[in-house]
């Protein structure tokens, strides 16, 4: 993919996507459009994994689609109001005020709070039984906020802390509550298909332009970006999981000798195409049709 041109007020530019705004929407609107950029411990590298961003958003809407009986989402379009170009990478989104908080979901034991089990017995302030081993899965699923830094690392904080930064409590207990049901939810249809959601991150906001202020899921849902997906016949407990997500140029970029301090390295072809045939992989198991399903819906 070259550079994204769109002839729309850029809102704001994250690591993968860009946010415009839509001006002649019904209600404040945005364009959501994930690139194919890909990050690694919060560094972009500068080479792209092709058709990324499609899978990202194919995936998303996916989930939107399931999880609507759950929770509220941002979702308005994947073609109204979508430029042709980018049809497939975009999507047409209710603009949000959006909660400071990264809400994590844990139902096993890996990544961060694998590392601070092991150091505390405990995760995010959520007191865990002793013995566990790596990869574990975890009696029930844990509610494990992040603080959002606008740069560098997110800070793992404990639900109090994570009241305090939203300032409303009843309504960090009720966002709480909505992770711990959609992952529930999210973890049992991956489990039908052959994939193990062992963790992800939603982000949510409150839709200002309703009088009634409701809670609505945004950003990107149970991608692989936002989650770690194992293949079930390759779990076993007591190691690290080979994944469907971006663990496999992680392990390329440590291998590599990068020192995870920007800027990221290029990425080899090799690599890019294996990087490429995993998401392409998370998205046919998850989504459970083949990819060219969802570039052919979005493009109509
Ligand atoms: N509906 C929405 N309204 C406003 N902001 C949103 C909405 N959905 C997602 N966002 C924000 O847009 C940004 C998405 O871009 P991304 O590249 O994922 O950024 P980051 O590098 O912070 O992860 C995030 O900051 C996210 O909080
Ligand atoms: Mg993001």
């Amino acid at each position: 993919m070259t550079a994204i041109t769109v002839d729309l007020p850029l809102v704001a530019s994250g690591k993968v996507r860009e946010m415009y705004e839509l001006p002649d929407a019904a209600q404040p609107s945005l364009l959501m459009v994930a690139s194919d950029r890909i990050s690694t411990y919060d560094a972009v590298h500068p080479t792209p994994i092709p058709d990324k961003g499609k899978v990202l958003t194919g995936l998303s809407v996916f989930w939107f689609a399931q999880t609507g009986h759950i929770v509220a989402n941002h979702m308005i379009s994947a073609t109204d109001g979508v430029p042709e170009d980018l049809r497939g990478r975009a999507l047409a989104v209710k603009r949000l005020e959006m909660l400071p908080v990264e809400c994590v979901v844990r139902g096993y034991l890996t990544g961060s709070g694998w590392k601070d089990y092991q150091a505390s017995g405990s995760v995010s302030g959520v007191a865990l039984p002793p013995g566990l081993l790596e990869s574990a899965r975890l009696e029930s699923p844990i509610f494990t906020p992040s603080t959002k830094a606008e740069t560098g690392h997110d800070e793992a904080i404990d639900i109090n802390q994570a009241a305090e930064l939203v300032g409303d409590r009843a309504l960090m207990e009720k966002v709480a509550e909505v992770s711990i049901e959609l992952y529930s939810f999210a973890a049992e249809h991956a489990r039908q298909h052959g994939v193990i959601l062992a963790d992800t991150k939603f982000e949510f906001g409150i839709d200002t332009s309703d009088p009634a202020r409701p809670l609505v899921l945004g950003d990107e849902v149970l991608t692989p970006d936002s989650s770690r997906y194992w293949p079930a016949e390759d779990y076993e407990v007591g190691r690290s999981q080979p994944s469907l997500d971006k663990q496999y140029v992680r392990d390329w970029a440590t291998a590599s000798g990068w020192d995870r301090t920007p800027p990221a390295p290029p990425i080899p072809d090799d690599v890019v195409q294996g990087t490429r045939g995993r998401y392409i992989d998370a998205y046919e198991r998850i989504a459970g049709e083949p990819f060219d399903a969802w570039l052919a819906r979005a493009s109509a």
